[in-house]
């Protein structure tokens, strides 16, 4: 092993969390390297997760409409056919655009970029085994990142192949339309990939060990609403129902299930399996017992608040350690740890980070649920508005879904937001600057929103909370 001059900074993992803080690094004049496996930049979020996914959802969601929602518009369609090859190509094209658009802003800010795969050999030394095959170089850093994410939770017993028990990987690429879809979870990902298939005409069935969809921090009104509306589109629920095993035979599986509370079980056939129970971080051969790094009992790296394991000059960002498993609260953590590094301060607000679910319509949400609002004992107001009586989406014809504010009844402050609706993913953004800037609903009831637009629910539902609305 060849041995490389000293970096400041190197950042182990290609992700979110890991390019964003190489590059913010390098702005701040920091010599800078990104190690990175997978033989492209931008992680599971670029690669198999947020943007694949969200190819397929808004090109499936075209589909869909074509096929069921413009005859009434005015537009006679015929002939409408599925090009599966081509709907992946799209993504294809997507997911490389803007994996090398990375590898780009890496050459622009100076960051140098290694592949292979890292293992932490000393408390900064890094031996990288190169991804062409070539002999392993050991790199010194003063400082290092680790950025290396999470994996799919496998379902015990059902061993995933990719292409009959899948798991969101597999979910994007399927050369097929499953004539039968069971998912096992109906968190994100199973709404999310479900809703795919769903609308490329799979019979899809979900299977949720509790007694609601959405994962955990979706609002029980919201859940229930989503659920209604999924329905409607042909996704079938199997709530408080345990999956128990399954039979996987040459031209079907049979999945056992069993409701949570009286026994009674149940055989579902299916195509292809989605398991979707969950993601878990990620360190497989990353050496951490080497430089006595720990995790906990989930597996996640232990951290303090400045994102220093014990070893301090060695942080840790994104889904490889603890909080929500997402993309921009990684990108938010890898400029902070940054910052730590460079200015010795920095900031994340936890409390302001928003989730969308990208079915149609869109489910966005930021701060607490009301079920955690009543749990702190608080006095609350709720305020909704209904996009049915919002002038755009009766516009559009999209008038499914809804906004609630839930506010400190004593102080107007807002507490969270919860959006059901066409663009809610947009519209959460709103809703995370009040908050960052502790607005109270009156605030935002007397801010003026251009009309004809849907982000007049948005402020509607903040009259509601603060007075009353006009519109309903
Ligand atoms: P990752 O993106 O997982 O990146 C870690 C990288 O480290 C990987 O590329 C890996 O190859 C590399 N690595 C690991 N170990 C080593 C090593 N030893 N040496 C070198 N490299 C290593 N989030 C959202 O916010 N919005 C969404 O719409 C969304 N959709 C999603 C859809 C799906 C199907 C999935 C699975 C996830 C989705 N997520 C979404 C979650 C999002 O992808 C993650 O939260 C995000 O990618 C986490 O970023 P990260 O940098 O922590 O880790
Ligand atoms: P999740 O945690 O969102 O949902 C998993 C669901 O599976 C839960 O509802 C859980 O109760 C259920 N479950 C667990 N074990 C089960 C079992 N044995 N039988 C039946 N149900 C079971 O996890 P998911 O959907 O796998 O997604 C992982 C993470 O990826 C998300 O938490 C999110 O952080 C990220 N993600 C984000 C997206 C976005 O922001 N739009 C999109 C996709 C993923």
């Amino acid at each position: 092993a060849s041995e490389t001059p000293e970096h400041d900074v190197i950042v182990i993992g290609g992700g979110p969390g890991g390019y964003v803080a190489a590059i913010k690094a390098a702005q701040a004049g920091l010599k800078t390297a990104c190690i990175e496996k997978r033989g492209a930049l931008g992680g599971t979020c670029l690669n198999v997760g947020c943007i694949p996914s969200k190819s397929l959802l808004n090109n499936s969601h075209i589909y869909h409409q074509i096929l069921h929602d413009v005859k009434n518009r005015g537009i006679d369609v015929e002939g409408v056919k599925l090009n599966l090859t081509q709907m992946m190509k799209a993504k294809e094209t997507s997911v490389t655009g803007l994996t090398k658009g990375i590898e780009y802003l890496f050459k622009k800010n100076g960051v140098e970029y290694i592949k292979g795969t890292a293992t932490l050999t000393g408390e900064h030394e890094i031996k990288v085994n190169p991804l062409d095959g070539g002999s392993p170089e050991t790199y010194n850093a003063k400082n290092i990142i680790i950025a290396t994410g999470s994996e799919a939770t496998p379902f015990p017993g059902l061993e995933i192949d990719e292409q009959r028990i899948i798991t969101s990987t597999g979910a994007i690429a399927l050369t097929e339309v499953p004539k039968k879809m069971i998912v096992i979870g109906g968190g994100i990902i199973g709404l999310e990939m479900g809703s795919v298939w769903s609308r490329l005409g799979s019979d899809v069935t979900v299977v949720e060990y509790l007694g609601a969809i959405g994962g955990p921090g979706m609002d029980a009104d919201m859940a229930k609403t989503m659920q209604k509306i999924l329905s409607k589109q042909g996704m079938k629920f199997k709530l408080n129902t345990k999956v128990m095993g399954g039979d996987i035979n040459t031209d079907s599986i049979a999945i056992n299930v069993e409701a949570a509370k009286g026994g009674k079980q149940e055989t579902l056939g299916a195509d292809v399996v989605l398991v979707a129970i969950g993601r878990r971080p990620y360190t497989t051969g990353l050496g951490l017992e080497n430089v006595g790094v720990e995790t906990d009992e989930r597996g996640r790296i232990i951290i303090d608040q400045e994102y220093r394991t014990k070893i301090p000059h060695i942080r840790v960002i994104g889904d490889v350690t603890f909080g929500a498993m997402l993309a921009h609260k990684a990108e938010e953590e890898g400029i902070a740890a940054v910052e730590y590094i460079s200015k010795g301060y920095g900031h994340v607000n936890y409390g302001a980070i928003p989730s969308v679910m990208y079915t149609h319509p869109e489910a966005a949400w930021v701060g607490l649920t009301e079920q955690e609002v009543k749990a702190t004992g608080k006095d609350y107001n709720i305020g909704s508005f209904p996009f049915s009586a919002n002038s755009r989406a009766k516009t559009n014809l999209d008038t499914e879904g809804m906004v609630k504010f839930i506010t400190d009844k004593e102080t107007d402050r807002i507490l969270g937001i919860h959006i059901i609706g066409p663009n809610a993913g947009e519209m959460i953004a709103e809703g995370v600057l009040a908050l960052e800037y502790g607005a109270s609903a009156e605030d935002i009831a007397r801010t003026s929103h251009a009309h004809p637009t849907l982000s007049e629910a948005f402020k509607e539902a903040a009259m509601a909370a603060f007075s009353k609305p006009i519109h309903a």
